[in-house]
């Protein structure tokens, strides 16, 4: 039987298949009892830090409303306003949260802060994103598979478009391999993960059942997909001065009506952990198209606004398998 609790989520490198089932199945269940009216709060009179070093929407509103609904209390602490970062260590800071909250939630800049946090709170600690990894994404992704086709995960094809090197991408190739699934990545070279990443990706998946894959030829890397995603082309906390490049590099990377069509398959979902550039009305829109001639990136306005897009079950999902991880971690 699986048993989490106490368990901190920095990276899904550190759950098996199992605990990853487990917790999809678990979530399942949160969120039919919510639909239902029936959801027993399990988190009563707990206490949750948010640190969030980067801006968020999803993930914040996931781990408030999730915390919410099963009784437990939050305190954001976000950007500034704190001393993390400039006037304290992240040692000490986990020292301190550790010693008043009952678990932390951690987006920011680094995967060693991440790690630091956890090491030293003596509380379940849960990445939010850093520049390595993105895990509780992933488990809304998976759920939000599982609910969009009749195969089992394990039979299931996904295919990841656009910079390789990516947090999100990573952090799906390495569930995917826990549960072993068919996983390729759509990627120029130049945005690959490194070759040990890819090595140990690799033999996970294989060792599952499933595969991992990297291709420079989205054509052939999307045949066959039942899922293909795709992500921003710069990362939060990436140096904006890349932005022609990537621009340059990941344009034919762009998932249009005609790349979803190469996959041959009429089911394929197309799916994005968003926010997405698929249009200029934003105000980073309208930069980038004033200054590049391009109103979209990743992905047409119209394959977003598509049947086939799941995008928005997949942001609902990001809340129901958060709750999940608490209910799971520190849950009564
Ligand atoms: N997908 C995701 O993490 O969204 P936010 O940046 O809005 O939290
Ligand atoms: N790769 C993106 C994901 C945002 C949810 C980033 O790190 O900014």
């Amino acid at each position: 039987p699986v048993n989490l609790h106490g368990c901190s989520v920095l990276t899904l490198d550190d759950f098996s298949g199992a605990e990853i089932r487990y917790l999809l199945r678990l979530a399942a269940e949160l969120k039919a009892a919510k639909q239902a009216g029936t959801e027993v709060p399990r988190l009563a009179r707990k206490n949750i830090a948010l640190i969030f070093e980067k801006e968020s929407t999803r993930t914040r509103s996931g781990f408030e409303v999730a915390a919410y609904d099963q009784g437990a209390h939050v305190t954001y602490i976000g950007p500034s306003g704190s001393h993390i970062g400039h006037k304290e260590t992240m040692k000490d800071t986990a020292r301190v949260l550790g010693r008043m909250y009952d678990a932390i939630e951690f987006r920011g800049f680094s995967q060693h802060q991440a790690d630091v946090l956890a090491a030293y709170a003596g509380v379940p600690v849960y990445n939010g994103l850093t520049d390595e990894a993105h895990p509780t994404q992933v488990l809304a992704d998976f759920m939000t598979m599982r609910e969009f086709t009749h195969k089992h995960l394990s039979d299931t094809t996904l295919v990841f478009v656009g910079a390789g090197r990516d947090n999100v991408a990573t952090s799906l190739a390495i569930g995917a391999a826990k549960v072993g699934m068919d996983m390729r990545i759509a990627s120029p070279r130049a945005l690959w993960p490194d070759d040990a990443f890819c090595d140990r990706v690799r033999s996970m998946a294989e060792a599952n059942g499933g595969s991992f894959r990297l291709d420079e030829d989205v054509h052939a890397a999307v045949l066959g997909a039942d899922f293909v995603y795709t992500d921003v082309w710069l990362s939060m906390g990436e140096n904006e001065s890349a932005w022609r490049e990537r621009i340059e590099l990941l344009t034919p990377y762009r998932v249009t009506r005609a790349l979803l069509a190469a996959t041959r398959t009429p089911h394929t979902k197309f799916m994005h952990c968003l926010p997405a550039f698929h249009n200029a009305e934003t105000e980073v829109g309208q930069d980038i198209a004033r200054s590049y001639g391009i109103d979209c990136m990743e992905v047409t306005d119209e394959v977003f606004e598509s049947a086939a897009s799941i995008v928005f079950d997949q942001a609902e999902n990001r809340m129901h398998t958060i709750k999940a991880i608490l209910v799971a971690t520190i849950g009564a």
